[in-house]
């Protein structure tokens, strides 16, 4: 049984034990009704506490259940009977307390928690709003603004924080239990505020209020949910607590059924799912502490960098004294610019910056656990690189390659045993950036995959395995679609008209402003070094050359496929000229394109380039493309991903 009770004088605890996360399923809501139940009936109690086993307080609805019809008690229901209870119920949070998690707490009379516990309604990155009275109650006990910040913002808020906030009454040092269990024995001195519903809602600056609701509105971008908990919100303030709850139940059960929670749901599993890898199972090692970078440019620092936050020791090697030093300027930047943005607290800050030493030594890589290259994108550099590596670091060391494109498995084959290479391909910002392509070379030895895929947990990223092939996943769809673009440039279309297309269905940016922020000069490089060694296709479009050669290399240099001398993207009359002049030249009638055209276009390319890769084996499971498109190139998320949406269609 999931609920269990235990009196110990006049306290009863009540424990809820859903592994892994304590998700509210039917009998977990069963249970809880049952658990008010049966305390309301026990003589000489003072209160309740409510908390839950294993590593967290209760993550929410459980999402498994979304797909089928609701089945009863209804959580609404179940938290108004933990409300109305003949005695208070006091919430002991630690872990996380997330959606109807959350729910949950705010309908006992108080919330206890672990200094180190978050507490968030994040129904919004579910395609959702709270569906139990989350967005009724929390405006009845934190100001308005941050109500909405929390239900239309998603993100969680650390328990100091929500302390402030009034969120919880007492924030315990140790064990939130315990401290629960002590705060429930003083409930009859203290002042009793009443059930959470009966309170007033508090709005002190109603202006502030609606400048956050303009902005969540706005940053939306065709997502239906942000734009319900803004309502919901505001319904909150306006509506008597009974009317503002049956609306967000109806407004929680409507966009259940809306195809975006659906899609939202698709991509929750698919990137949990993509960590898995059948080869992988029962393999068990453990996460490198100590890890080497090799080249300390732009992916190098940030490399580094990353590792350094998730609390490893990183020992990066470069050329020269003086580009050691150059990368030692490069990685403290970040940290202090972590620093700077509140991710890392000062005396953290301290302590990861001695976690860290740049050195043209390599011997210092003597005892490293796993030591990632990120050098030119040369194969003889890299060639050159992994034969030292061999050479000075232990044979049980794992070796990885960042390389963009080149062929892990031919890599491999250069080394005296390829067993040890995988390939940890990172995307920039590599601190930053959420994904990693974790590249399965031929060769590779279980350990050394796991040992990738264990540095990918530690560091908190979203992970999808890759066969070796040239870009990979997120590199190859990016290629087959940036020529299909390139040729509607060259068929009539503009980049501006591209790029909004892009906006319009939800990208963050359109291509050639991704392109322009990236540099052009890069991809240019690559493009000449395909050229030697007579790699170019034949329908090749020479327009992004010719922006090169003219020294438009991006927003770095003022001009690319837009112009920034104002600071903002302009089109830019003169590419608009080239393009028009590359399609004289190969004898092309220029012809308008709707944005449903070029949507149509890069949607078709992307799907057909995903399903070479799956038949391929470069990619498991259609989800892992979706992944992978998601958080590589901000393809929107409540769309599923372009293999969800070739499913769904
Ligand atoms: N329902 C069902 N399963 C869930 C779940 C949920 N709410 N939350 C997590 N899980 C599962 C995951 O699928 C995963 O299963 P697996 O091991 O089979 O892959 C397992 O629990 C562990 O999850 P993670 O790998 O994500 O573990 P982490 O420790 O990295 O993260 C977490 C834990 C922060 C709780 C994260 O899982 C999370 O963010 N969960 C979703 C929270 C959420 O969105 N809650 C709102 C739900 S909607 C709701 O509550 C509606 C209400 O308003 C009525
Ligand atoms: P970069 O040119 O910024 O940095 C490369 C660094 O490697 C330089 O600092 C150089 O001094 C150092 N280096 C070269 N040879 C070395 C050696 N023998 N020993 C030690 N250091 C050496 O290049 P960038 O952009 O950081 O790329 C590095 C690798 O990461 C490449 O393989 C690239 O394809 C890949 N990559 C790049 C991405 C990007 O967006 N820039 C994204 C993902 C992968």
């Amino acid at each position: 049984m999931s609920i269990s009770i235990a009196r110990e004088g006049d306290i009863a605890r009540v424990t809820l034990d859903n592994p892994p996360v304590n998700a509210l399923g039917q009998a977990q809501r069963e249970g809880l009704a049952d658990a008010v139940a049966q305390t309301n009936a026990m003589d000489g109690l003072r209160a309740v506490v409510l908390h839950c086993a294993g590593r967290s307080f209760v993550a929410g609805a459980d999402i498994r259940e979304f797909g089928k019809p609701p089945e009863p008690p209804h959580l609404p229901d179940v938290l108004a009977q933990i409300e109305g209870a003949r005695v208070p119920w006091v919430a002991a949070i630690h872990g996380t307390a997330l959606g109807g998690g959350l729910e949950l707490a705010l309908a006992c009379r108080y919330r206890v928690a672990a200094r180190g516990a978050k507490l968030g309604l994040p129904e919004v990155t579910l395609g959702l709003i709270p569906g139990a009275g989350g967005t009724v109650r929390l405006p009845r006990i934190v100001p308005a603004t941050q109500a909405l910040q929390m239900v239309a913002g998603g993100k969680p808020v650390a328990a100091a924080q929500a302390a402030e906030w009034g969120l919880i009454d007492h924030l315990a040092d140790g064990d939130a239990l315990e401290a629960a269990v002590q705060f429930a024995a003083t409930v009859a001195k203290r002042r009793d505020p009443g059930p959470v519903l009966a309170r007033p809602v508090q709005n002190p600056d109603p202006a502030a209020f609606d400048a956050l609701a303009d902005r969540l509105t706005k940053r939306a971008r065709g997502q239906h949910s942000p734009i319900e908990a803004v309502a919901a919100l505001r319904r909150a303030l306006t509506l008597p607590a009974p009317e503002a709850m049956a609306a967000e139940r109806e407004a929680f059960l409507r966009l259940r059924d809306d195809p975006q929670s659906k899609a939202l749901a698709h991509v929750f599993f698919a990137e949990r799912g993509a960590a898995r890898l059948d080869r992988l199972k029962g393999v068990a090692v453990p996460a490198p502490e100590r890890v080497g970078v090799v080249g300390g440019g732009t992916m190098g620092a940030g490399i580094a960098s990353a590792c350094l936050l998730a609390g490893l020791r990183v020992t990066l090697l470069e050329q020269t004294a003086d580009a050691a030093q150059a990368a030692q300027d490069r990685v403290t930047g970040i940290l202090q610019d972590s620093l700077s943005r509140g991710v890392i607290a000062p005396d953290r800050h301290a302590a990861l910056v001695a976690q860290f030493t740049a050195t043209h030594d390599p011997t210092a890589l003597a005892d490293a656990q796993l030591v990632i290259e990120a050098v030119f994108e040369d194969f003889d550099v890299k060639k050159a690189v992994l034969a030292q590596l061999e050479s000075v670091t232990p044979p049980e060391c794992v070796l990885a390659t960042n390389t963009s494109y080149l062929d892990v498995n031919a890599l491999a084959a250069t080394m005296s045993d390829p067993s040890r290479l995988v390939g940890l391909h990172f995307f920039s910002p590599a601190h930053v950036m959420k994904l990693l392509e974790i590249v399965v070379p031929d060769g590779v030895s279980d350990t050394a995959l796991a040992t990738g895929a264990a540095l990918a947990k530690a560091l908190g990223k979203i992970m999808v395995f890759a066969g070796v092939c040239d870009g990979f996943i997120a590199n190859r769809i990016m290629s087959a679609y940036r020529a299909a673009c390139e040729h509607m440039l060259e068929a009539g279309a503009t980049p501006w008209e591209v790029d909004a297309a892009m906006v319009d269905f939800g990208f963050p940016m359109g291509i050639y402003q991704m392109q322009d922020l990236a540099g052009l000069d890069i991809a240019w490089a690559m493009r000449k070094r395909r050229a030697a060694e007579g790699k170019r296709p034949a329908d090749y479009v020479r327009i992004p050359d010719i922006l090169c050669e003219a020294g438009r290399f991006g927003r770095k240099a003022g001009r690319g496929w837009y112009d920034y001398t104002t600071g903002k993207p302009v089109p830019d009359p003169e590419v608009e000229r080239v393009i028009a002049a590359e399609s004289a030249r190969k004898g092309i009638a220029r012809r308008p394109f709707t944005a449903e055209d070029i949507m149509a276009r890069i949607l078709s390319v992307m799907q057909a380039e995903g399903a070479a890769i799956l038949r391929e084996g470069i990619a498991s499971r259609a989800a892992d493309i979706d992944v992978v498109m998601i958080n590589a190139f901000g393809f929107p998320r409540w769309t599923g991903g372009p293999m969800y949406l070739r499913d769904a269609s």
